[in-house]
């Protein structure tokens, strides 16, 4: 469509109203994962999607697909792959190749498929906790044996514990699922991290999945790494799972990209996904996917500064008033992993403490399962007036006690 306007604006301040359309964060409050939360007025920053405008030629993309009226059947084509092999070579400095390349409905579903595919029932899926919740429920859900490799807090930011993966490992571990970078901590994993992964899985035979939703938004100079590019034995073993949707805020129009090297792999997962029906396109996702990927540079290059001052705004504002919480700078994404155990303990509950007393809806670390005892996540993907608003109400609140 290459609809991009002379003079794009990035208007990341303005305050958009989204109790309309059944947002899951706005209007809704909860989801399947996590407790379901009431309140009158609250201010919603906990799932994962941001409160900004998409950027402008995929709104002018959608508007002109949607004028069109007519809605049918659609297909990624070479072209398709083409832009998704372009964004990550141009982006990350990965050339993957296009044969390697399969068309996904979304993250999930594909991990899904990935692991009911080449695992068993009863095999051991190595996840490492705090994480992203639904991470335990596709293991868990498709009948196979969570085996949770904690990640250690030293100074304040997280580690690989090794030793307890090649335990895991060494049990009856058959595929890890790798958060690249983690949510909730948005930890990048550095390569050196990636290769003492990658040879113990080498040494065990177990598959990586990797998750890389959250590798666009890049807040500091460490550089997203894809774990199949690390070696050739780490491309033979992987599966790499891609989307624009939340680099660009596009998660009610879903569509991914799954790169899999290995060529009996990719073939059968192929015919796996086919069987299940998931390779059709969703007509305006593959059209989002598109348009963001060969537009949206400009977009993405000015959403990330806005992104680090509310995570410096966030680090100051806590240092200042907010006593109990201690913010973890994230190295990408737009979440923000608050340290608020001692403060946890003392409320009997920070998460419920902030709902009912400040009116501050953040996601309770308690979903992310062993290890977030005590914390909560901040999504900054929102306004600074919003942010500085629940901030204040949560200042205020602590101050009460
Ligand atoms: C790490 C991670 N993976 C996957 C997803 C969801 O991906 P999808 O909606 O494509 O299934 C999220 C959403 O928050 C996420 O944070």
């Amino acid at each position: 469509m290459n609809g991009k306007p002379a003079t794009e604006r990035f208007d990341f301040d303005a305050v958009h109203d989204r109790s309309h359309f059944g947002s899951a964060k706005w209007a809704n409050q909860w989801d399947e994962f996590s407790p379901r939360v009431e309140g009158e007025n609250l201010i919603s920053l906990w799932t994962a999607d941001m409160d900004f405008r998409a950027p402008e030629p995929v709104i002018a993309c959608l508007r002109s697909a949607a004028d069109h009226g007519i809605y049918g059947y659609t297909k990624r084509d070479r072209r398709h792959y083409e832009i998704v092999r372009s964004w990550f070579e141009r982006r990350h400095n990965w050339a993957v190749d296009l044969e390697t390349l399969l068309p996904a409905p979304a993250i999930m579903p594909s991990v899904a498929a990935i692991l009911r595919t080449f695992t068993q029932p009863g095999d051991g899926v190595i996840v490492q906790a705090p994480v992203y919740s639904p991470y335990f429920q596709v293991v868990r859900d498709n009948g196979r044996n969570l085996l949770i490799n904690r990640l250690t807090l030293v100074d304040g930011g997280y580690h690989l514990d090794l030793d307890e993966f090649e335990r895991l490992a060494a049990k009856d571990a058959r595929a890890f699922l790798l958060c690249n970078p983690h949510n909730p901590a948005g930890k990048a994993w550095t390569r050196a991290e990636l290769e003492s992964l990658d040879a113990i899985c080498e040494r065990y035979g177990i598959l990586v999945v990797s998750d890389d939703i959250h590798c666009d938004i890049r807040l500091n100079n460490r550089r997203h790494i894809v774990f199949s590019s690390i070696s050739e034995g780490a491309a033979a073993k992987s599966f790499i799972c891609t989307a624009p949707t939340k680099t660009f805020n596009l998660a009610g129009v879903p569509s991914a990209t799954l790169s899999v090297a290995d060529r009996g792999r990719r073939e059968k997962l192929f015919a796996v996904m086919q069987a299940s029906f998931m390779v059709n396109a969703n007509f305006f996702g593959r059209l989002a996917l598109e348009e963001a990927y060969s537009s949206g540079d400009q977009w993405l290059d000015n959403l990330t500064p806005y992104i680090r001052d509310n995570i410096d705004f966030v680090c100051d504002f806590a240092a200042k008033s907010l006593p109990g919480i201690t913010p973890m700078r994230p190295d990408a994404s737009f979440l923000v992993w608050l340290d608020a155990r001692e403060l946890d303990a003392r409320v009997g509950g920070v998460h419920r403490f902030l709902v009912e007393q400040a009116g501050v809806n953040l996601y309770d670390g308690r979903v992310y399962g062993p290890g977030g005892e005590g914390f909560i996540r901040l999504n900054v993907g929102c306004p600074r007036s919003v942010l500085e608003k629940a901030l204040t109400r949560m200042a205020i609140a602590l101050s009460s006690i």
